[in-house]
């Protein structure tokens, strides 16, 4: 029997050695990170929280959670802790090689867990939220903030539309990548079991010095071999997407980060679960 092999996020495409990774995902923090902090800091955060950063990259959040709760403790989860190491990795933080496909955590172990940009990578990702909410302790809060694509859909500019929309067919098709679920993004918490839903939807421009725009030529960068062999997407709109997007004239839409904060019932196990 020949067992089929399912290719996930890093096995091949966004792995953490490529050249630019490191970079990529810097901008991304640049361009994500004040929201976060704000977002996070709304919180009644204590001192003694415990935790938990899921798919953390380069481990901005990791760091900024252990300086509140130092006597609680930090544990940050990734496939791969290289950029960690690399980033200035210690920080008070538990680092951990962690699937959240397919490990797990004790119940109740977190009053805080975050996640950004991660959900929206994971083929199996309404049960694996139902899993993490079980991970939080009964009044715990769920933070997640995950990428849409549909203000790039909206741009006016043919190449960089088109090879955007390129961007999510290759990445669903290679890694099961949706970037249509953050749309709703509060029902699908609301259905893991969570309550309070708090949402905000936060808008980018990509073209210049915009880290969003950094972030996003990086990606259509490494992707490109596998964006042209898209139908429709030729090498020449590639390379018009790249040169535009490090123009500072350009002005163009990125993708929406929809923020949505949750909270376990303080009684009884998840709404929903
Ligand atoms: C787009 S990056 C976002 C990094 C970071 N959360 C941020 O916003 O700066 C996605 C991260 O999730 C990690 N990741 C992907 N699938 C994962 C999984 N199944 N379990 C744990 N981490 C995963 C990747 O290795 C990568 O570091």
């Amino acid at each position: 029997m020949t067992q089929q092999i399912v290719e996930r996020y890093g096995d091949q495409i966004f792995n953490h050695a490529a050249t630019s990774e490191d970079e990529r995902l810097g901008a991304l923090t640049a361009e994500l990170d004040p929201a976060t902090f704000r977002r996070l800091g709304s919180l009644p955060i204590q001192p003694d929280w415990r935790c938990l950063e899921l798919g953390a990259g380069t481990g901005t959040v990791a760091r900024w959670m252990s300086e509140r709760c130092p006597d609680g403790g930090v544990v940050a989860t990734d496939l791969d802790l290289e950029l960690v190491r690399r980033n200035d990795g210690d920080a008070g933080v538990t680092w951990t090689h962690h699937d959240l496909t397919r490990d797990d955590f004790p119940p109740g172990s977190f009053d805080l867990i975050h996640a950004r940009y991660l959900f929206c990578h994971l083929r199996g990702r309404d049960q694996d939220l139902a899993r993490v909410v079980r991970w939080l302790v009964p009044g715990g809060w769920l933070v997640l903030e995950e990428p849409a694509r549909f203000p790039i859909e909206a741009s006016s500019h043919d190449a960089y539309r088109t090879t955007g929309m390129g961007v999510f067919t290759a990445l669903a098709e290679r890694i099961g990548t949706d970037c249509d679920w953050p749309r709703d993004l509060a029902g699908h918490m609301g259905r893991a079991g969570l309550i309070e839903l708090d949402t905000d939807v936060a808008y980018s421009m990509v073209g210049g010095g915009r880290p969003m725009g950094r972030f996003w030529e990086l990606t259509v960068e490494q992707l490109a071999p596998v964006l042209c062999a898209i139908d429709g997407i030729t090498p020449g709109m590639v390379a018009d997407t790249l040169v535009r997007l490090r123009d500072p004239d350009f002005r163009e839409p990125g993708m929406a980060t929809v923020g949505v904060t949750g909270r376990r019932p303080v009684a009884g196990p998840p709404a929903a679960a």
